[in-house]
């Protein structure tokens, strides 16, 4: 069986082939780029999906004829969502397949999932949208913390493009925390289960005549530690023994180091996504589509789902 996945929730055009073993057979992406300086603009990213949109899924259809199409419906923005199910209604159509409507979010803690054979994990899923701590619980991915404000990836790019980085700042700002030598208190603020980051973006801005590698290295150390302390808290209340982390910030080698000294403190075990899949793309959704292929839809039933949560959706298939 031959799934095809879609994204295209915000800056990426992917496109995923899997198949029932969850072997990922194809996998290619294109991303929007803004002006350094510039947001995103939902508009242009829409502009940016339909013009690589046509030959990239004209490769994935090298593969084989899909059985199955899957595209992520939301949480996203509509002018970019609206590329994937277009796109994913045609492909139904001329192959004559259903379609299933994917949580973008579940798409990556699948992938996760599949990827380091964790099976019960707590998951820390951090990208430009999201901050959160998740865990399974009674067909549900609940969400046990959250960011009561920006996203980590909102803080760190935010910082990056104040700074006339190029975007998205992750990488760069990962690589100028490494020469960092000089640790600059930042707020630190975690309430229960949940985190703020805009104390320390305001703290930042205030900050005259720092070096920018410091700056990062003290925004990295503060940021990720409140991130873990939740992660902890939650790892303990739920008693889950695993944890990954999932959303185009796990590529950050940092993070991942202090999570893994926390886990081993606890005699839990840490699993490590491969960095290429820790961020958007369509294979996620085609292996997530083929988990939920009960839920399949003909294609005039589907539609976008901007403001869906984690959540909402009932897991039927473990
Ligand atoms: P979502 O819709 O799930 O919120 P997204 O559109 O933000 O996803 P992702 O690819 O999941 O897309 O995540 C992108 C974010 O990951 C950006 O904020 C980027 O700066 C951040 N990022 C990428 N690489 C790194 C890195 N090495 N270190 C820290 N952050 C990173
Ligand atoms: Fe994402």
């Amino acid at each position: 069986m031959l799934v095809l996945g879609i994204e295209s929730t915000a800056h990426t055009f992917g496109v995923g082939v899997v198949n029932e073993k969850g072997e990922i057979l194809f996998e290619k992406r294109d991303m929007y780029k803004p002006k350094i300086g510039w947001g995103i603009d939902p508009k242009e990213a829409r502009k940016h999906h339909e013009k690589v949109s046509d030959g990239i899924i004209k490769e994935a259809l090298k593969i084989g004829n899909p059985d199955l199409v899957a595209f992520s419906a939301g949480p996203g923005l509509p002018p970019a969502l609206l590329v994937g199910l277009k796109k994913s209604k045609e492909i139904a159509r001329k192959f004559n397949t259903k379609i299933v409507e994917v949580n973008h979010c579940i798409g990556h803690i699948e992938i996760g999932k599949l990827l380091t054979k964790a099976k019960d994990p707590i998951i820390l899923y951090l990208s430009g949208g999201n901050t959160q701590v998740i865990g399974y619980e009674n067909h549900r991915y609940r969400v046990f913390g959250e960011t009561e404000d920006i996203s980590i990836g909102n803080l760190i790019d935010v910082f990056a493009r104040e700074n006339k980085l190029q975007m998205p700042g992750g990488p760069i700002v990962e690589e100028l925390a490494k020469k960092g030598k000089k640790y600059i208190r930042l707020p630190y603020s975690v309430k229960g289960m949940d985190v703020s980051f805009s104390g320390i973006l305001t703290a930042l801005k205030k900050l005259k005549g720092e070096k920018i590698e410091d700056l990062s290295y003290s925004l990295q150390e503060t940021a990720f530690a409140m991130l873990i302390e939740i992660s902890e808290r939650a790892m303990a209340h739920l008693k889950k023994n695993e944890m990954i982390i999932v959303g185009g910030v796990a590529a950050n080698r940092r993070l991942n180091e202090m999570a893994r000294i926390m886990c081993e403190d606890r005699n839990a075990r840490l699993f490590q996504i491969p960095k290429k899949f820790a961020g958007d793309n369509g294979a996620m959704i085609a292996w997530a589509g083929y988990l939920m292929r009960e839920n399949s839809k003909n294609p005039e039933e589907v539609d976008i789902k901007p403001k869906w949560r984690t959540d909402e959706v009932e897991i039927n298939y473990r």
